[in-house]
């Protein structure tokens, strides 16, 4: 039996990780058998790269540097973690993979879009087989952004034109590749938007 690839995207403080959890928690209390994973991270190798691009300086790296680190920590993610879910007929649930690469590198770091294109064919080549896009106003994203206290703030530090930039992004990444996203909408209650992922499981993959 093969497994099924999900990934939640969206700007800090949209509540995707908040939507992945809750989606993992609703399947597993259903008997799915569900791997709730992040990016970056979610394997040993991975989680170290983590913690040498979000902590720190913000001009520790170039924009080059970084997209293959992330890059980097995709693959070990992917060959270590993903794959052999997939292979065990599990559900991946993954907060973030490839498309905050396309945004966050490609979009807002220098215009490196062709190069995390590039990089990806070469070195990840593999798509979810579905994506929620949380989309969120970002005044309302960076309040809850900033309302956290953590070592990670190199990108949560970037203000609200940046995080404007990247909505409008996400939004036009998730019009050109319409089969695979889904937009969701961040602003409404917790549970509504918890309700609206779950039944778009349901009518998209009949899961
Ligand atoms: P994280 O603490 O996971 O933030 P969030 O809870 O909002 O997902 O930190 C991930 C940060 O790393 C986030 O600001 C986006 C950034 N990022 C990239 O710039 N490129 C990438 O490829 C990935 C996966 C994340």
């Amino acid at each position: 039996m093969e497994g099924l690839f999900l990934s939640f995207e969206g700007i800090d403080g949209s509540g995707k990780s908040t939507q992945a959890r809750r989606l993992a928690a609703t399947l597993r209390a259903e008997g799915r058998d569900v791997v709730l994973t992040r990016e970056p991270g979610g394997s040993p190798g991975a989680e170290e790269i983590r913690r040498l691009v979000l902590e720190g300086d913000p001009d520790r790296w170039s924009a080059e540097t970084e997209l293959l680190l992330f890059t980097a920590a995709r693959r070990d993610h992917l060959e270590r973690t993903i794959r052999p879910a997939i292979a065990k007929g599990q559900i991946v649930i993954c907060d973030r993979f490839a498309d905050s690469t396309r945004i966050y590198q490609g979009v807002t770091r220098g215009d490196l879009r062709a190069k995390v294109d590039a990089l990806h064919a070469l070195i990840i080549g593999e798509e979810p087989r579905l994506t929620f896009l949380v989309d969120i106003d970002p005044k309302i994203g960076l309040a809850r952004a900033k309302g956290r206290q953590t070592a990670e703030e190199r990108f949560e530090d970037m203000g609200l034109e940046m995080q404007a930039r990247m909505r409008s992004a996400f939004l036009e990444l998730a019009k050109e590749q319409a089969q695979r996203f889904h937009v969701i909408d961040g602003g409404q209650a917790e549970e509504d938007v918890a309700a609206a992922i779950r039944a778009t499981l349901t009518s998209v993959l009949d899961v």
